[in-house]
This record gives structure tokens, sequence and C-alpha cells, in this order.
């Protein structure tokens, strides 16, 4: 056994690339080079689970992470971990019971992912920026002081914002027609849009600094290297087919009316909060220009809207 970092959320946006990059950067350390890295997942046999067994240095455990506890933490020589929690209607709880566990066993730090950052706040109309807030108001909480932590707050992520538009691009290749394409993005606000590979390349530098303490209790914002409009969107789509994308609707919201027709009676009117998220980026509050300076100091994201696109084209 050895002192272990853990990454919950191994096999998402952020989780993989957070695992990829701490195994590098674990072999160059000169203080944590005897750690090693555990990867969890709920199932081995997925695709991006077998991609991360084969990373020098990190094992990949099947276990759910809502049952971690703090005997488990011990059992596994935890010392440092990343957490990227799912936002659903019982984040708080599940999540809190991790961070809770981390402060009874020991844990010395935990860096794990927020959201939006002018959307966390106790009054956001969007009930998942409440959690988050709550859980960083947990985490300042004088009975939390052992645990040092970190909180990212990016922006909307890439694969998010531009799916529709790479759903098109796609479905042009393969039949020469359009269907309409509807953007999250409103035609004219510039949006820092960030490549959740980023966002895990940070959080391991993070994880690998030889003393967080200097990153404990901050909450560090997270944006792509420049914006992008929806209008610019539209003109990326018409670059790749080649022709004028026929018909457009800017702050489309079906995704989250359709969410919501999935769920049960009870959780609909949560669920609907969500068209209240993309508004502060419709203002023009989540610009590139917001990034923190810690975060550009040290791992600055990289990737435009513009290569993330041409990625999601390979995929
Ligand atoms: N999407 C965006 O644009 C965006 C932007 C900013 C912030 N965020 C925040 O990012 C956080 C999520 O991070 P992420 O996107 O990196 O994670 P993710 O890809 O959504 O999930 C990470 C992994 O967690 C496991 N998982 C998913 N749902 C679960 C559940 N209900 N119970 C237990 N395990 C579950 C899955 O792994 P296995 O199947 O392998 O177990 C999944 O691959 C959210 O809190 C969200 O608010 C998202």
């Amino acid at each position: 056994m050895a002192p272990t970092i853990l990454v919950v959320g191994a096999t998402g946006n952020t989780g993989r690339s957070t695992v990829e990059t701490l195994s590098k950067l674990l072999k160059a350390s000169n203080t944590l080079s005897d750690h090693r890295i555990i990867a969890l997942t709920r199932s081995l046999s997925g695709t991006v689970a077998q991609h991360l067994a084969t990373i020098p240095g990190v094992e990949v455990l099947e276990k759910n992470w809502v049952d971690i506890t703090a005997a488990w933490l011990r059992e596994h020589e935890v010392v440092r971990a990343f957490i990227a929690s799912h936002n659903q209607p019982n984040q708080f709880a599940e999540e809190s019971t991790f961070h809770l566990a981390a402060l009874r066993a020991g844990v010395q730090y935990v860096v794990r992912i927020s959201t939006t950052a002018a959307n966390v706040r106790p009054d956001s109309d969007a009930y998942y920026p409440r959690t988050h807030w709550a859980i960083e108001a947990l985490l300042s909480s004088p009975e939390f002081a052992a645990l040092q932590w970190t909180s990212l707050q990016p922006n909307v992520f890439t694969n998010f914002w531009l799916a529709s538009a790479a759903a098109l691009i796609k479905h042009h290749r393969t039949t020469g027609t359009q269907h309409p394409l509807r953007l999250l993005a409103s035609r004219d606000a510039p949006v820092g849009v960030i490549d959740p590979d980023d966002v895990g390349v940070f959080a391991a530098h993070l994880l690998c600094q030889p003393d967080p303490a200097a990153h404990n209790k901050a909450r560090y914002v997270l944006n792509g290297p420049g914006d992008v409009t929806g209008a610019e969107i539209v003109a990326m789509v018409e670059r790749h087919i080649g022709a004028r994308v026929e018909s457009v609707s800017y702050k489309d919201l079906t995704f989250i009316e359709e969410m919501a027709a999935a769920v049960e009676a009870g959780s609909k009117s949560v669920i609907l909060s969500i068209r209240h998220a993309p508004e502060t980026a419709w203002a023009g509050e989540c610009t590139a220009s917001t990034t923190s300076r810690e975060v550009l100091e040290l791992a600055a994201p990289r990737r435009t809207a513009a290569d993330a696109l041409e990625a999601m084209l390979r995929e």
C-alpha cells in the first residue's frame, strides 16, 4: 500500500484528464512520487475505465462513490482526493457525505468541481448552483477546518455547449441534409466555454502541489482561452458543412423540457429550474476575462471552442 490520491468521477468529463495528468505529474514529482492513484467507476467494463487501467500508477476500482465511508478511505490510505459529483437533486446529501467521510478519515486535501462562477449563489434560480454554493458553505464551516479544499468553478463545457453543432455537422456529412440547429447560446453574448480536459489538467496540478495550503478554501474561476457567441458557432458550422445553416434557434431550452418530462412528477419543477442556468451567460457575465489568476499561472486552459468542435467531430 502507498499514500493514495483518489479520483471520484474518473470516467467523466473532467475526471479522465485529471487521472491522465496526475499520472504524468506524480512521476516527475519530488515529494509525491510514492503516491498511487485510485480511479473509481461503477463499471470496470466501460471504455474509459478500461483506458484508465492502462495508465501507469493508476488502479481502477469498481465502487459507487456515494457509498464511500471514512473506514474505506482509511483502508485505501487516501490522503488527497478529486470529486466531480453528479448534480442531480440529491447531490447535497451524497456529496456532503463524501466530504464528511474525508474529514473523519483525515484526508488532507480535496479538489472538487463546482459550476459556473456567476451562478454559484444562494439565490440562483436554477437549483444545482445553489447546491454547489451549499457544499462550498459546508466546507467553509469551522467544523470542516481540518480538511483543506479547493472548489473549481468552470464555465459551461464545450462538449455540452457545442453538442448540437457537432450533431448537425455529422448529420450533414452522412445525409447531405440539415435539421434545425438548436443552440443554448444566445446570438450575441460572448461566453468563455471551457474544454473539460483543461479543467482536469488544472485539478491535477493542484493535487500535485507539495503543499496545497495556498489554495485552501479557494474558489477558482475557469474559462477557455477565448469567448464564443452563438453567431460564431453558426459560422463554424457553416465552414464545416460548406453551406448556410437553414434554421437556427438561439437560447433553445428544449432539452430541459425533455429532461423534466422524463423524471417523476415531484422533481419536475426542480429540473425545470435549470432553464435559468444560462441566463448569466446570455447577460454577458461568463466571459474568459473572469478566469482566476491562479488558473492562468498554474495550468492555463488552452483548447478553443473551434479546437473542441474539431475533436468532437473525430469522435
Ligand atoms: N456540463 C457542464 O457544462 C458543466 C459545467 C460546469 C460545471 N459542471 C459540473 O460538473 C460536475 C460533474 O463533473 P463531470 O461533468 O466531470 O462529471 P460527469 O462526467 O457528469 O460524471 C463523472 C462520473 O461520475 C459517475 N456518475 C455519474 N452519475 C452518477 C451518479 N448519479 N452516482 C454515482 N456516480 C455517478 C460516472 O462514472 P461511472 O459511470 O464510471 O461510475 C461519470 O462518468 C457537476 O457537478 C456539474 O454541475 C458541469
